[in-house]
Formats: structure tokens, C-alpha cells, sequence
């Protein structure tokens, strides 16, 4: 991609000390991290200073919105996290599916060494305390409320309300800081930054709509075909550009305008709308094999 045709990504520089200094004071409190990431790009939706800042803590990697995600690559995902030394789960907060299973991966995986010792020394029923964390909308705040659910205490959100440090109850012996680790993901490149675009997870205003809609229909003709022929009844060449797709999905679609012109506008809002709400069928962004190269 071009370098000049994305516009400056806003960086909060102040809102990530904040953030790096509420994670360092708290992470000496708990016995594991749960990070959460997006199934559809899992390694683009992560901040990698959150390794720095977790330094020493058992990990959890949560692949969230595997419900939109591909299959087969989240369990590439997963093994990839693996082999990397993180146990990693596929969940989706939206319905509960894979939930059930992050307690006892924490318990018989991600802690079992701390679980062993503690039952050496008769303390199996001390507490295990976890922090989540992840960038924003990855769905950290749908995990706190599906695990928590009832028993997280509400706070009001008003000035002058100070909300204070809670530890809600998850079963008998674990407890999880209500107060997720927000971290800005990292753009270290433009393409992670289109990702994110793509998912909604940051303003799609860094390209203009139509591009960073041509970008997305590019890589599902390429890895997804079927969802384009399915959707839009598209015939695939093979070799149509970005602005032809969209051409096409808007030609399909009868969104016209005077003189006989695609309203490529309207179609790339389309097009996009419907891969977020996960009608292009189940896509995931990037894959292990690419990020390994
Ligand atoms: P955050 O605290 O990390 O910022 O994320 P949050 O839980 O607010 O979730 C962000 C959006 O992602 C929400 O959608 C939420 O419903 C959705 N979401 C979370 N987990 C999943 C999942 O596993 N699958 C799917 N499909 N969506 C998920 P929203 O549009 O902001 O709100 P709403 O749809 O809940 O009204």
C-alpha cells in the first residue's frame, strides 16, 4: 500500500501511559492473564507490549468472535499460540459457546504448576486471580459480563463516582479483577491497521470507504471466492481488480446513480457492514503461515 494514501492514525499517547501504569500496578495481584483477541486477526488485534507488560504471568489466549471467524484457520490459531508457549481457547462471547472451558483450562493448563505447589503446601483452596486484557473492542467487557454475569457489582458511571478496585467471584476459588486491560493495538505496519478496519475495531475513516472496501473485496476474491459468488452472485475471473468487485457488487445490488454510475459509495458501506455482521459467512483476516514467513 501506498504510504501516502493512509491518513495519520490517531494515537493517544496519554490514554496508553494510563493505561501501561494500571496494568503494571495490578498484575503483581493476579496469578494469570486472559488476553483476548480477535479470532478473525489474531495476531493484528493484539498490542505485543502486553507481553512486556504480563512479563512472568501465565497466559490465556482467547480467540473471541470465532463465530465469525474461519474454522480451520482459528484451529491454526490455536495451535500456533501453542507452540508459542500460550495456551489459546476459541470462545464466543456473543452466544457463551467455548466459555465453559476457560476455567478448567486455567486450572488443569495455564496453572497447573501453581496448582500442584499449592496443593503441596495444603492450599488448594487459596483464590486464582485473573485480569483480562486485549485493545479495544475486542470483547472484553461481553467476557467480564458472560462470566461474571449477576454477581458483577454495577458501578455508576457519573463524575464524582469513583470506581474502586473489584474482585467479582467466579466460582469458589477464582476471582477476576473487574477492570480490563485496555491496550491500543500497535500498528506496525498498514496492513495491520487495514485489518482492523476491516473487523470495525478502529475507525474506517483512515483509508477513504470505497478503498478500504476494494482492499476487502481483493482478499475475499483471493481466499473466499464463495463468499462473493454466494452474496453478490458475482462471476470470478480470477483476475478483477479491487474497484471492479466493487463495481460489480454495486451493479448487483442496482445501486445506480444518474448517468448510469455505480454509487461504489454505498456499496463499499455495504460491503463492509456485511462482513462485520458476519453475512459474507465466516472469514478470518490472516493466518499463521503468513505472519511466519
Ligand atoms: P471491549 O470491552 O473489548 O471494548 O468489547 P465489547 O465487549 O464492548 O464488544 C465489542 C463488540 O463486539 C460488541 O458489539 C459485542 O457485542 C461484540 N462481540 C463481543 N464478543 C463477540 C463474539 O464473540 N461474537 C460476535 N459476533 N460479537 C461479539 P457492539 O456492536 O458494540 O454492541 P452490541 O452488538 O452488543 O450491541
Amino acid at each position: 500500500m501506498d504510504n501516502t494514501e493512509m491518513k495519520q492514525i490517531q494515537w493517544f499517547p496519554g490514554h496508553m501511559a494510563k493505561t501501561r501504569r494500571l496494568i503494571a500496578a495490578n498484575i503483581s495481584l493476579v496469578d494469570a492473564v486472559v488476553e483476548i483477541v480477535d479470532a478473525r486477526a489474531p495476531l493484528s488485534s493484539r498490542n505485543p507490549e502486553m507481553d512486556h507488560m504480563t512479563k512472568g504471568k501465565p497466559r490465556l489466549v482467547l480467540l473471541n468472535k470465532s463465530d465469525l471467524a474461519d474454522d480451520k484457520t482459528t484451529q491454526k490459531w490455536i495451535n500456533y499460540f501453542r507452540r508459542n508457549g500460550s495456551e489459546a481457547l476459541a470462545v464466543d462471547c456473543k452466544s457463551g459457546k467455548g466459555l465453559k472451558s476457560i476455567l478448567p483450562a486455567l486450572k488443569n493448563t495455564v496453572l497447573k504448576e501453581l496448582m500442584s505447589k499449592r496443593a503441596q503446601n495444603g492450599m488448594s483452596g487459596a483464590a486464582i486471580r485473573l485480569m483480562i486484557v486485549g485493545i479495544p473492542n475486542v470483547g472484553k467487557s461481553s467476557l467480564i459480563n458472560k462470566l461474571a454475569g449477576s454477581k458483577r457489582a454495577k458501578v455508576e458511571d457519573r463524575p464524582g463516582v469513583t470506581r474502586t478496585k473489584q474482585w467479582v467471584k467466579l466460582d469458589n476459588n477464582t476471582e477476576l479483577l473487574d477492570m480490563p486491560g485496555v491496550l491500543w493495538p500497535k500498528f506496525e505496519d498498514q496492513e495491520v491497521a487495514v485489518r482492523l478496519a476491516f473487523t470495525g475495531a478502529i475507525s474506517d475513516d483512515i483509508l477513504d470507504i470505497e478503498t478500504l472496501a476494494m482492499k476487502l473485496l481483493y482478499y475475499l476474491a483471493e481466499n473466499y471466492p464463495n463468499s462473493l459468488t454466494e452474496r453478490y452472485k458475482l462471476v470470478l475471473s480470477g483476475d478483477e481488480t479491487g474497484l471492479e468487485l466493487l463495481e460489480n457488487v454495486g451493479r448487483k445490488r442496482g445501486m445506480m446513480i444518474s448517468g448510469g454510475k455505480i454509487n461504489t459509495e454505498r456499496a463499499a458501506i455495504t460491503v463492509l457492514d456485511e462482513f462485520r455482521s458476519g453475512k459474507l459467512g465466516r472469514i478470518t483476516l490472516e493466518a499463521p503461515e503468513q505472519r511466519e514467513k
